[in-house]
This record gives C-alpha cells, sequence and structure tokens, in this order.
C-alpha cells in the first residue's frame, strides 16, 4: 500500500516578527489615504505582504553571521572577491561588476551596448529592463511565444522565444540594429513562466549566426532550472545547480536583482564574458553605482549575498519554494479562482479581466482587484497590467496588454501553510461578491514607472 508523505520547508524558525490584523473599516480608510495604490500603503498596515519577492525573503543564520562579517573598505572589501568567485563558481560569468539592485546592472548594460536607434528583442518586457533600453535610445520588441499573452494557456513553457517573429525581425531592421537579445528567467510579467534550454539553445544557434548577443536577466535563474528539471526531457536527474550553470553558459552576461532568488534584501551585479565590455561597466559603474569593488552594497551586504547564492541553488531549497506557491496555486484553482495556467514560481497571477468581466480596461481592473483583496483581509498584492504596461512612447497612448494581472507575490521562506490558507479564503470571498465592485479613474500619472506611484479614485 502506498503511503501518502507530505513534504516539508528544509528549515525551522529562529526569529519571528509580529505582524498585525487591522479593521475593515481601517483599511477602507488606509487604501483610499494611498489613492487605491497598494505600493502606497504603508507596511505596518499590511497583514500579509504579497507585494513583491523582492528584498522581502528570510535570511538564514549563515547569512545573518555573514553580515557581521562585513568587511567595509571603501576599496577591495573581502566580501567582494567572496562575491566575485561565488559567481564565477555558481553561474560561470568570468567578470562581476557589484551594483545597488538589478535595475543598477540593467542601466549600465543598457548605456554600453545600445545605440540610439537600435531594436531590442526580449521575452516580454520588465518595466525597469525596458526602460532603460528606452533611456538608452532603443526600441524593445517582444518575440516571445503567443502563448504567453494568453493566460488559459497550459503550455510549460511560456517563456520560450518565438524563433520566427526574431529572425524575422533582425531581417527586417539587421542585425547591426540589435545589440543583443535580452533573455529572462523566468519571465516575471508572464506570470513567471520558464523558459526551456532546447529553446534557448535555439536562441542561441540563431544569434551566433547573426553575431548578436544574448544578455540573460537572471533574477529567477533557480526557478527557471527547477522547472527545468521538473519539466524538460533529461532533466529530471540534474542537480538545479548544474541547470542553472548551463543556462548561464549559453548567454554572453548576466543582470541579476540579488533580492529575488539570492535570498537577501538589497544588491545587484552585472555579470559578463566580454573583456571590453567588462571594462567599460567597471568605469561606468563609479559614476553611478559606487567603486567597482562595490557597487553601492555594503561589505555586510556582499558577503549575505555571496551565502546566498549557495542556499538559492540548493534542490530541496526551491523545490520548497516553488511548492508553497504552487500549493497556493491549486487552492485557487480548486475554488474556480481565473488564474494564469501554469501555475508560476513566484507568486500567482490572478486573471483580473476574467475576475472583473463588467470592467473595461479603462477602469483598471487589476488595479481595482488589488485594493479589494486589501479592503477583505490586508493581503497586499500587486497591479500588473495596465498601469504596470505604461503608455506607447510615440503615441501617448496606454499600452493594453493582454494580461490584466493581480501578483501575489510569495517571498522566500517568509511565510506558513496557514498563512496560504488565509489568502486563499481572502481572494475567494471577494470572488463570491465580484458583482459589486466598481473600477477606478486615474487622477495622478507619474512620468516614469507609472504604477509606482499613481493614485486612483473610485468611480
Ligand atoms: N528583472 C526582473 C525580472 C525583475 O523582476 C526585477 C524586479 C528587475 C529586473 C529589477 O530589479 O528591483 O532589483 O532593480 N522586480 C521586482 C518585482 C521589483 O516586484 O517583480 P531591481
Amino acid at each position: 500500500m502506498s503511503r501518502k508523505r507530505s513534504w516539508a520547508e528544509p528549515y525551522k524558525i529562529k526569529m519571528v516578527e509580529p505582524v498585525f490584523m487591522t479593521t475593515l473599516e481601517d483599511r477602507e480608510k488606509f487604501i483610499k489615504e494611498a489613492g487605491y495604490n497598494t505600493f502606497l500603503l504603508r507596511s505596518r498596515d499590511v497583514y500579509i505582504d504579497l507585494l513583491t519577492d523582492s528584498g522581502t525573503s528570510a535570511m538564514s543564520d549563515r547569512q545573518w553571521a555573514g553580515i557581521m562579517m562585513g568587511d567595509e573598505a571603501y576599496a577591495g572589501s573581502e566580501n567582494f572577491y567572496h562575491l566575485e568567485s561565488t559567481i564565477q563558481d555558481y553561474y560561470g560569468y568570468k567578470f562581476v561588476v557589484p551594483t545597488h539592485q538589478g535595475r543598477g546592472a540593467e542601466h549600465l548594460i543598457s548605456q554600453i551596448l545600445i545605440k540610439k536607434g537600435d531594436f531590442i528583442p526580449g521575452n516580454m518586457y520588465f518595466t525597469t529592463t525596458r526602460l532603460h533600453q528606452e533611456l538608452a535610445g532603443g526600441t524593445f520588441v517582444d518575440v516571445i511565444i503567443d502563448e504567453a499573452h494568453d493566460s488559459e494557456s497550459n503550455f510549460p513553457f511560456k517563456g520560450n522565444i518565438d524563433l520566427n517573429k526574431l529572425e524575422n525581425l533582425i531581417k527586417e531592421k539587421g542585425a547591426d540594429k540589435i545589440p543583443y537579445v535580452s533573455i529572462a528567467t523566468t519571465v516575471n510579467m508572464a506570470g513567471g513562466q520558464p523558459i526551456s534550454m532546447a529553446n534557448l539553445k535555439e536562441v542561441r544557434a540563431l544569434t551566433n549566426k547573426y553575431d548578436i548577443k544574448i544578455v540573460h536577466d537572471m533574477t529567477r535563474v533557480a526557478e527557471n532550472a527547477y522547472m527545468i528539471k521538473l519539466l524538460e526531457d533529461g532533466y529530471a536527474d540534474k542537480p538545479v545547480a548544474e541547470i542553472i550553470k548551463e543556462i548561464c553558459s549559453l548567454t554572453d552576461a548576466a543582470t541579476m536583482s540579488s533580492k529575488k532568488d539570492a535570498l537577501v534584501s538589497i544588491g545587484g551585479f552585472l555579470a559578463i564574458n566580454d573583456e571590453d565590455v567588462f571594462a567599460e561597466a567597471r568605469n561606468l559603474v563609479v559614476v553611478y553605482e559606487g567603486l567597482h569593488t562595490y557597487g553601492g552594497m555594503a561589505g555586510r551586504d556582499m558577503e549575505a549575498l555571496a551565502i546566498g547564492i549557495t542556499e538559492s541553488v540548493q534542490d530541496d531549497h526551491i523545490r520548497a519554494r516553488v511548492g508553497q506557491v504552487r500549493y497556493l496555486g491549486e487552492k485557487l484553482l480548486d475554488a474556480g479562482i481565473p488564474i494564469v495556467n501554469p501555475i508560476g514560481t513566484h507568486g500567482i497571477f490572478i486573471d483580473a479581466k476574467k475576475f472583473l468581466p463588467h470592467l473595461s480596461q479603462d477602469m483598471f481592473p487589476a488595479q481595482t482587484l488589488a485594493a479589494e483583496i486589501y479592503i477583505d483581509s490586508g493581503v497586499r498584492a500587486m497591479e500588473r497590467g495596465v498601469v504596470s504596461a505604461g503608455r506607447n512612447k510615440e503615441t501617448g497612448e496606454h499600452n493594453y496588454p493582454n494580461l490584466e494581472l493581480v501578483r501575489l507575490t510569495i517571498p522566500r521562506r517568509v511565510y506558513t501553510q496557514a498563512h496560504m490558507d488565509v489568502i486563499a479564503e481572502s481572494v475567494q470571498y471577494v470572488h463570491e461578491r465580484r458583482d459589486q465592485i466598481n473600477g477606478l479613474k486615474m487622477v495622478f500619472e507619474p512620468k516614469y514607472l507609472r504604477f509606482f506611484q499613481a493614485r486612483f479614485e473610485k468611480l
């Protein structure tokens, strides 16, 4: 007879941070004061914080011990050398430039590689990545497979590049107008979807043919590697660490927001194989981030990051991390909540168009739904729809993405299964009374990355 064997997290809790429940009246007042934008809420008014998995993970006792070993020298900190060798060992890139977080690295590589009038194809945009490409004079072109824009498609590798779209772009614009292809592992805006190794190899072959680089946004590479292990032929018996190295070996440079996979609150880096590009980045980092041996990070932060990288690639860690997200996703699917399929690796993405079909995209359904979930239970989610997509830089019109999503992003090693149950019940309750929910109108719109600071009023 086969016995059921549940899995549990590969750690026990040594320190806790209290959180507080508020009243419904309080939350109605707080969200109104925040302009119905969950980014503008105070954290103390949030019960379960699913705004992001960025910088919100729990560090291990080893990482905290590393904090005490910070070598806060302005130049040549011991922790930098530890970080540099860890990145070389675990990811295989040759050269490392530390930055304060992911967008610092995006800024450097965009300024170095992109010329005015260039095109940068990618597997869907990310907000900061695309903005840095545009600020450097480039135009982002989405060449992800069509399935990625369809929340119902169950295709397992929705992060894949459509090779026809990519090759047509190269032929239309000319290879000299395409400095690199931008590949994210996993694709955040598609719902935390992985790219397959087979697809990445094909992209490598195609870019080699035209002598085009690949820049890898490796923010959630361990999660992507785990999905390859689960789903792709030939990888079931390979350690996640080995799969990560193989992914990195197919690319020329990488930007990293260490605030996700790598289990720290702040930090990032640019990793590069080309010595000339490295020389430029090492010089430019001094202007925007700090000296090339700290790049905006304290020594202690670099130490915690080096240790976090080694923990992030462990199979038992990543299985529990992705497993917890899937637990929540399956609960929501069982309750009939429309979410992006398949379940992503860092969060659950609710399809707000299907959840609130009576609201047009001009009424900001995802923004509305995130506010309603907060009002119901103090769970803070994030809009990933028309507000995040911003405006077309030529016409000034809203970009209307197919995917109008609310992201319930799960921090690593922070919440328990009981928290997941509370979240699922709240979403279910809001779903039951969805007919009574009205939309929002935007009353303040900042120029850059408007989703962070835009304000709304109820219609
Ligand atoms: N690339 C991806 C795929 C990201 O998800 C992020 C950040 C960045 C780059 C930028 O890194 O924040 O360190 O400057 N994503 C966060 C999120 C903000 O909530 O998804 P950063």
